[in-house]
């Protein structure tokens, strides 16, 4: 009876091409070592999700994800919050734990390492720094970063604009800071007027925030060189590079790296050209702590993000956001998330069980498991998973039990970091941060007094007030073909084409 009820399982997970390999198929208290949980590659932009409470196997999951993606020559970027995915670059040690797992999930088990870039946002500590201008970041991820509203929000929509407009570059916050000091000051008055629904009071409240997230630490990942997104898409003899970002210790603000996370995805969106369906991707992105991102986020900003994760699969990247509770995902992103690898949850109180029956909900039904039950029952290193098929249908719903990371399941310390680091080949081109004339310079030179000649100032259209706040006035007043049409001009009269995309970050 279990038999047969596995094999109809494990028929579900049957491929022709290359998979990710999970682990196998549990029921009723057995697993068969032939009865094969996978993902196929194809299907990987398809995206995905990891979730579970505390201690109960996600990082391991991403570890498991990250090295076999590696393995089939795809780069992998993702976040390593804890510091314990640095364990990649190392072969793992085997013990009775690891054998009796091997076994039972028919895995044939060798200790590996695999090629692992470490990069941090900004910090100069032990990892390589990477960096973003803000001409670069842009204004919509920079309001989140500086928790702004949408009025202020698209105030610094506008003071972008005219500093594009004017080809001040942003390098830093204090090129920023100065174009903002500029158009309140009493020499900037004519310039402030001329955005055009620029008030200085909110002028000065992003000043405000500027200041505090420099307080913070936050302005050190705002510089030049500029990272460039072809240098997160390595692939090592024919294994492909794990690009972690390590969070450390003096970065006090999660939500601000989960922004910077952002970020990335945003470049590699832009960086990259359509694809069509791949065999296999051409980079997997790992989201881990992934509430960050969407708790407090406006509802224009949640909808960049759908609009990104459901463009960039065209592009052959896939996105797996990893997080406690499934819930924390917002609905339109959750279902365009075709993989679900969801190990226990915890049901202690009634926030749990909602959260629980509402996880239920989003499988298909099965008349092997009762999901309820199964979800909070998984033990360490098993889930509950449905994927998408060959044909891009959800397969039926297993209790996995998964394989161990081939590579080491702990973090190899700052000084391992460090010196790996110092040995890559990027500590030299992102090392040290570089100082061009920018917008301070410029303005501290009074260039901006006088427009530049061949650029006259424009007044702007005047623009309607949006009726609902919430819709994204930014959004709103960009997409009016009367601005659209003002921007274009400007921009060419100032001789440059800046153009923005999706998440408000520079085309290039
Ligand atoms: N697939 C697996 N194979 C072998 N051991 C595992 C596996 N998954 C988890 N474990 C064991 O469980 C421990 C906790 O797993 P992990 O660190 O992945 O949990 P987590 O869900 O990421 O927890 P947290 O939310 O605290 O980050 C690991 O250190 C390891 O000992
Ligand atoms: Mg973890």
């Amino acid at each position: 009876m279990a038999e047969k009820a596995t094999e109809e399982i494990a028929a579900g997970y049957a491929t022709t091409g290359a998979a990710i390999e999970l682990g196998t198929v549990y029921l009723d208290g057995k697993t068969d070592p032939s009865a094969r949980v996978r993902i196929p590659l194809a299907m990987l932009n398809r995206h995905g999700l990891v979730a579970g409470a505390t201690g109960t196997g996600k990082t391991k999951t991403l570890q498991n994800l990250a090295e076999q993606l590696s393995s089939a020559g795809v780069p992998v970027v993702m976040a390593d919050i804890k510091g314990d995915l640095s364990g990649l670059s190392r072969p793992g040690t085997s013990n009775d734990r690891i054998t009796a797992r091997a076994a039972e999930v028919g895995d044939d088990w060798a200790p590996t390492a695999f090629p692992v870039e470490f990069l941090s946002l900004g910090e100069k500590g032990s990892a390589v720094p990477i960096r973003a201008t803000l001409t670069q970041f842009g204004p919509i991820l920079l309001s989140k970063v500086l928790g702004l509203n949408e009025t202020q929000e698209s105030t610094l929509g506008l003071i972008f604009h005219w500093a594009d407009q004017r080809q001040l570059p942003l390098l830093d916050t204090k090129d920023l800071r100065s174009v903002i000091q500029h158009l309140t000051s009493d020499e900037g008055k004519a310039d402030l007027k001329g955005i055009g629904g620029v008030s200085s009071a909110t002028a000065g409240v992003i000043l405000r925030a500027l200041v505090n997230l420099e307080a913070q630490g936050g302005e050190k990942f705002f510089g030049e060189p500029e990272l460039d997104p072809n240098d997160l898409m390595k692939v090592v003899d024919g294994k492909g590079v794990i690009s972690l970002l390590e969070l450390s210790e003096e970065q006090t603000n999660p939500k601000l790296f989960s922004t910077f996370l952002m970020w990335l995805l945003a470049e590699l969106f832009e960086h990259l050209p359509e694809a069509g369906d791949l065999d296999k991707p051409k980079l997997v992105f790992f989201f881990d702590e992934a509430h960050l991102l969407f708790s407090d986020a406006s509802k224009a900003f949640l909808d960049r993000i759908e609009q990104t994760v459901k463009l960039i699969r065209s592009k052959g990247v896939g996105v797996f956001f990893c997080t406690q509770l499934p819930t924390d995902i917002p609905n339109d992103v959750l279902s365009q998330l075709g993989a679900r690898v969801q190990h226990a949850l915890r049901a202690f109180t009634p926030d749990d069980q909602k959260a629980l029956a509402r996880t239920v909900k989003t499988y298909p039904t099965t008349p092997h498991y009762k999901l309820d039950e199964a979800l909070t029952s998984l033990g360490i290193g098993e889930a509950i998973v449905t994927v998408l098929s060959e044909r891009g249908a959800p397969t039926p719903v297993a209790w996995a039990r998964l394989r161990a990371p081939r590579s080491l399941m702990a973090a190899i310390g700052a000084d391992e970091i460090r010196a790996a680091a110092q040995g890559s080949p990027l500590y030299g081109k992102y090392g040290e941060t570089v100082d061009r004339e920018s917008a301070y310079e410029k303005l501290t030179a009074k260039i901006a007094e006088a427009p530049p000649p061949e650029a006259p100032v424009e007044r702007p259209p005047e623009v309607p007030r949006p009726e609902k706040e919430e819709a994204g006035m930014v959004e709103q007043i960009f997409s009016n073909p009367a601005v659209k049409s003002f921007l274009r001009s400007a921009a060419s009269a100032a001789g440059r084409e800046i153009t923005r995309g999706l998440f408000g970050t520079r085309r290039r």
